[in-house]
């Protein structure tokens, strides 16, 4: 690009995952599929699908179709906390069968998963929101630690504002650190590499573009909103262990708490169906977002979105964010001149 300074971002984390940019995309349940994840990995950032509680045949459909669509590596994303045991057996024994990788995992660190997919062969990537959890992912065998701050959008495992935990992190260990939470600019990601972080990990800024899975409803809604419109409640919880909290955009359900918003238990909520994906049903307080397919009160649904969704104004092609925030990275990074 003309005027722009020649200025090598690749970092260790890069070499180690083989992408080029040191750009992550989130494994988002339901909205990180294939033509996201190929449109960041041809874009040179690292792609992920979220394949959380996916079934293993929807898993293989996902993964034949991103190795269709680009040659580059990739992580397949999985929740084993909020995964029934059988399904997540299931689910890693096709992703090995598949050849899988990588993986990124979340929430609870779980050795044992961690330890069978690295005797496989595959690398693992852990997100995490203590350093507690960093230091047992580490001992259990992680090759990259995710540090993932309170500013996050979708489930938030920990409480510390993200710099803050990387930083925390990157104290403790030699592993490769990305930064996950709020990052939607190229300024964070000067910011990330200025710490010594290798990266950062990116949900809804990749939300709002054209190839992710997302409901344009819910796109539409991140566009709209200032960073103060999110909220961070335990409500959405159904289908996840009691007290999981995620950070979406205000909503009828939310207001409707009165700043109540944390410390609801999954058995004293109704079971009523707001919206479909098909054959399913979606329910009130589930942790299920709208996606293309979803119809129904699409309102009420989890809209999740993290505190810098107000930076991000408008629906592009992912290669587009990805190539933007690059450019602001090599300005920020660039000393200034005097004539
Ligand atoms: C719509 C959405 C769905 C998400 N689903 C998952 C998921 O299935 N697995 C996971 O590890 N993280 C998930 N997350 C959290 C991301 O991994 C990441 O922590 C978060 O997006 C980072 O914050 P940001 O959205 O401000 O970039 C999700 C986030 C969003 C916005």
């Amino acid at each position: 690009m003309s005027g722009q300074p020649d200025i090598s971002l690749r970092t260790p984390l890069c070499d180690l995952l083989g992408c080029d940019l040191p750009i992550l995309l989130a494994g988002m349940g339901g909205v990180s599929r294939w033509e996201l994840a190929a449109a960041v990995a041809n874009a040179g950032g690292y792609g992920m699908l979220g394949m959380v509680r996916e079934d293993p045949d929807l898993i293989a459909q996902e993964v034949a179709a991103l190795r269709a669509a680009t040659d580059r590596p990739f992580a397949v994303n999985l929740i084993p906390a909020a995964t029934e045991p059988a399904l997540l057996d299931a689910q890693i024994a096709r992703c090995l069968d598949l050849g899988v990788p990588a993986f990124t995992f979340f929430w609870d660190v779980m050795p044992e998963v961690i330890a069978r997919v690295k005797h496989a062969g595959c690398q693992v990537l852990h997100q995490v929101g203590t350093v507690k959890a960093a230091r047992m992912a580490e001992e259990a065998g992680a090759d990259v630690i995710i540090a993932q701050g309170v500013e996050a959008g979708g489930h938030v495992h920990g409480r510390r504002p993200a710099f803050e935990l990387a930083e925390a992190i990157l104290a403790q260990t030699a592993l490769p650190v990305a930064v996950s939470g709020g990052i939607t600019s190229g300024g964070d990601l000067a910011r990330a590499l200025a710490i010594c972080a290798g990266g950062v990990h990116c949900g809804t800024a990749f939300l709002a573009t054209e190839e992710s899975f997302a409901h344009p409803y819910h796109k539409a809604r991140v566009i709209e909103a200032t960073g103060d419109d999110t909220v961070l409640t335990d409500v959405f919880v159904l289908n996840w262990p009691k007290g999981a909290a995620v950070r979406i955009i205000a909503n009828s359900v939310t207001k409707a708490l009165n700043g109540h918003y944390l410390g609801h238990d999954p058995d004293d909520l109704p079971r009523e169906a707001v919206a479909r994906d098909g054959e399913q049903e979606r329910l009130r307080f589930s942790t299920d977002s709208p996606l293309r397919t979803t119809t129904g009160d699409l309102e009420a649904m989890a809209l999740f979105a993290g505190q810098g969704a107000g930076t991000i104004t408008q629906i592009v092609p992912a290669a587009e964010r990805v190539a933007d925030m690059m450019a602001q990275a090599r300005s920020a990074m660039t000393p200034e001149t005097t004539p």
